[in-house]
C-alpha cells in the first residue's frame, strides 16, 4: 500500500483543512495511506507528532478555518532553533533527521502546503536530499507569481470588506478619517481588491509609495464635495515616497526566509492626516480577522482542485512542483520556478485602473 504525508507551513489561510479533505479523500479512492505532520515538519521530526489522516478523521473539515495538522512559521529543518544543554538557542540543519523518519515511515511523497517560504523549504528537500514533494500553494497574500490566485486570499478580501462596509457608517456619523491597515507582505492585492469593493476614498499599496499630501488633498476635495469623512485603507507593506517600510520589530523568521514583521503603517498615516489635514482620525488594524473563519466558496472550491490535483500529479510520479491555477484551470509548475518571484500589483492592470476611474486616490499625483 502506498503511504504518503502532508504538512502544511507558514501563517494559516481558511481553506487549509479543505485542501486536507481533498487530499485524504483522493489518496483514499486510490487505497493510499495518509498521514499528517503536525506543525509544518515537526511529524517528520518526531514520528509520535505524525497523525493517520482517514476519511472518517477529515469528515466535517472543508467548512473549516485553520489548519488540522497546525502550522508554524519557524519551522525550517534547515535551520531550526534548537535548545542546546545550557539553556542557549543553536540554529541546527535537522533535515537529515527529517530525510531519515521519512524513509522510516515508507513515505513515497510529501506534499507541502504552504506559501513561499514553505515552498521554499520543500523545494530544498526535493533539490538537495532526494525527497519526492509537491507543493500546494497557500497565502491569503496572493503573492505568489505562479498560480492566478492562492486560496485564502478571497475570503480575506471578504472579511476586509464586511468591515470596510461598516465602517462607513460610524465614519459618516463622526465626520471621521478612518484608516484600516490590512495584510498583504510586499503586495498590495487584499488592499486592492477590498479597497475597490468597499468603497474606500484612498487605497495605499506597496506598488505605489505614496505623497501623503495627495491623500490629505483627496480629504480636502472629499469636504469640497460635502462628504466629510473617508476611508483610507492601507496595505501593512505601503510606505511614504520619502520613508521606508515601518515595521513592528526587527526581525521575523518566516519559514525558510529573514522577514520583518509588518505593521505600524495605519497609525501613521492616521497621524499625519490629522496634522496636516486637520481631521478627526482614527486608526485599526484588521490583522489575523483575515486569516480566520470559514473559506468562502470560491477558497473552498480552489483548495478542493489543488488538493485533488496534487493527488494526480502524485499518481503519475511526478515530483518537485507546484500544482497551479492558470486559465482557470489546473496545472503544475517547477517548485523552483514557483518559489522565484512574489507576484506584485501591476501598476497598468485594471483593476488600478478601475480605482482610479472611480475617483479612489492611490497616494500619487495621477489624474486620468
Ligand atoms: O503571509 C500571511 C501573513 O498573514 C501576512 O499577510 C502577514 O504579514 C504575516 O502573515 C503575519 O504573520 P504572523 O502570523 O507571524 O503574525
Amino acid at each position: 500500500m502506498k503511504r504518503i504525508v502532508i504538512s502544511t507551513g507558514g501563517g494559516d489561510a481558511p481553506g487549509l483543512n479543505a485542501v486536507i479533505y481533498a487530499l485524504v479523500q483522493a489518496a483514499h479512492s486510490r487505497d493510499w495511506e495518509v498521514y499528517g505532520s503536525k506543525s509544518g515538519y515537526l511529524g517528520l521530526l518526531d514520528t509520535d507528532e505524525l497523525v493517520r489522516l482517514t476519511p472518517d478523521t477529515v469528515k466535517d473539515i472543508t467548512p473549516t478555518g485553520g489548519t488540522i495538522l497546525g502550522s508554524t512559521n519557524k519551522g525550517n529543518p534547515f535551520a531550526m532553533p534548537v535548545k542546546n544543554l545550557a539553556g542557549e538557542i543553536q540554529i541546527c540543519d535537522v533535515s537529515d533527521r527529517v530525510m531519515k523518519n521519512f524513509k522510516r515511515m515508507g513515505f513515497f511523497c510529501h506534499i507541502a502546503v504552504g506559501g513561499d517560504g514553505s515552498l521554499e523549504i520543500a523545494h530544498r528537500f526535493a533539490k538537495e536530499k532526494g525527497m519526492p514533494v509537491i507543493g500546494v500553494p497557500k497565502t491569503i497574500d496572493n503573492d505568489l507569481e505562479a498560480t492566478q490566485l492562492t486560496f485564502g486570499f478571497d475570503t480575506a478580501v471578504s472579511t476586509a470588506t464586511e468591515a470596510l462596509d461598516k465602517l462607513h457608517s460610524t465614519a459618516k456619523s463622526h465626520d471621521r478619517v478612518m484608516v484600516v491597515e490590512v495584510m498583504g507582505r510586499e503586495s498590495g492585492w487584499i488592499a486592492l481588491n477590498s479597497g475597490i469593493s468597499g468603497g474606500a476614498d484612498v487605497i495605499l499599496i506597496p506598488e505605489i509609495p505614496f505623497d501623503i499630501q495627495c491623500v490629505c488633498d483627496k480629504i480636502a476635495e472629499n469636504e469640497l464635495h460635502g462628504k466629510h469623512y473617508a476611508i483610507v485603507v492601507v496595505a501593512e507593506g505601503a510606505r511614504a515616497k520619502d520613508s521606508g517600510i515601518i515595521h513592528k520589530s526587527d526581525e521575523k523568521k518566516e519559514v525558510g526566509r529573514q522577514e520583518v514583521l509588518l505593521g505600524g503603517i495605519g497609525e501613521w498615516v492616521a497621524d499625519r492626516i490629522r496634522e496636516i489635514a486637520d481631521k478627526d482620525t482614527r486608526s485599526l488594524v484588521l490583522g489575523h480577522l483575515q486569516r480566520g473563519g470559514s473559506p468562502t466558496t470560491f477558497d473552498r472550491l480552489l483548495a478542493l482542485r489543488f488538493g485533488a490535483a496534487a493527488i494526480r500529479v502524485a499518481e503519475k510520479g511526478e515530483f518537485d512542483l507546484m500544482v497551479a491555477l492558470e486559465g482557470g484551470a489546473m496545472t503544475t509548475v517547477p517548485l523552483a520556478k514557483a518559489v522565484e518571484k512574489r507576484k506584485k500589483v501591476p501598476l497598468d492592470c485594471d483593476k488600478i485602473m478601475t480605482a482610479r476611474e472611480i475617483g479612489i486616490c492611490l497616494g500619487d499625483f495621477y489624474r486620468i
